[in-house]
């Protein structure tokens, strides 16, 4: 299978040295890639900034904004049999970018105005056809009603549904759910092994 991964956090810019953005590492979906790349399928990796090498074998597009991710993933879509989203899209951007670096005035607050961006893994997977799409979800708590629910609305097959312990851990627990009713924890586990584990399941 030709298959799409996002990866990495998106950057949205406020100025030219300053910028909305997350924690995340990157390290899962890189991690995926490699997972899909060992069982023979063929990957695009399109990643937001991050510090980690991408593997030699994948197609690799870098991207800095959520809008870019998009632009990105739509070219590489149509040519693709699967998409894992990975990525930790920011869910707002900024309304306004100065071209200018904006001034500190002490004597002033600041408002930020933030337009809300759009849902990569929603928009391509509407029109996925027999296509496969898995996504993650980040909850707090049990969580398994919230990842239904996106799981659902973003019309996936798969949701990998995590805690934010999980976030830049070594070791860490998956719980995987399917739109055929699916429901199985993966792990505790490395990321490398997770991956694997979580592959095979979505795509074999
Ligand atoms: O942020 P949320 O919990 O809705 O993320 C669930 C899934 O949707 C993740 O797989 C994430 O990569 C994807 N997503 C996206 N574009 C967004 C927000 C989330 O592709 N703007």
């Amino acid at each position: 299978m030709r298959v799409l991964v996002t990866a990495g956090p998106t950057r949205e810019p406020l100025d030219p040295v300053r910028f909305l953005g997350n924690r995340s590492s990157g390290r899962m979906g890189y991690s995926i890639a490699r997972a899909l790349l060992a069982r023979g399928h063929e990957v695009i990796l399109v990643s937001g900034p991050t510090a980690l090498k991408p593997p030699k074998a994948a197609t690799f597009e870098q991207v800095e904004t959520a809008r870019q991710m998009l632009a990105a993933c739509r070219k590489h879509w149509k040519a693709c049999d699967a998409i894992f989203g990975v990525a930790a899209v920011a869910d707002y951007r900024p309304a306004k970018f100065s071209k200018r670096k904006l001034k500190r005035n002490p004597n002033e607050d600041r408002c930020i105005e933030l337009l809300p961006n759009p849902d990569i893994l929603a928009t391509l997977a509407r029109s996925k056809g027999r296509r496969v799409a898995l996504g993650f979800a980040l909850e707090s708590g049990a969580g398994k009603k919230e990842a239904l629910r996106k799981l659902k609305d973003k019309n996936l097959d798969w949701i990998a549904l995590n805690g934010p312990e999980a976030q830049g851990a070594e070791v860490a627990s998956l719980r995987l759910l399917g739109a055929d009713g699916t429901d199985c924890v993966l792990g505790p586990a490395s990321k490398a092994v997770l991956s694997r584990a979580l592959v095979r399941a979505a795509i074999g």
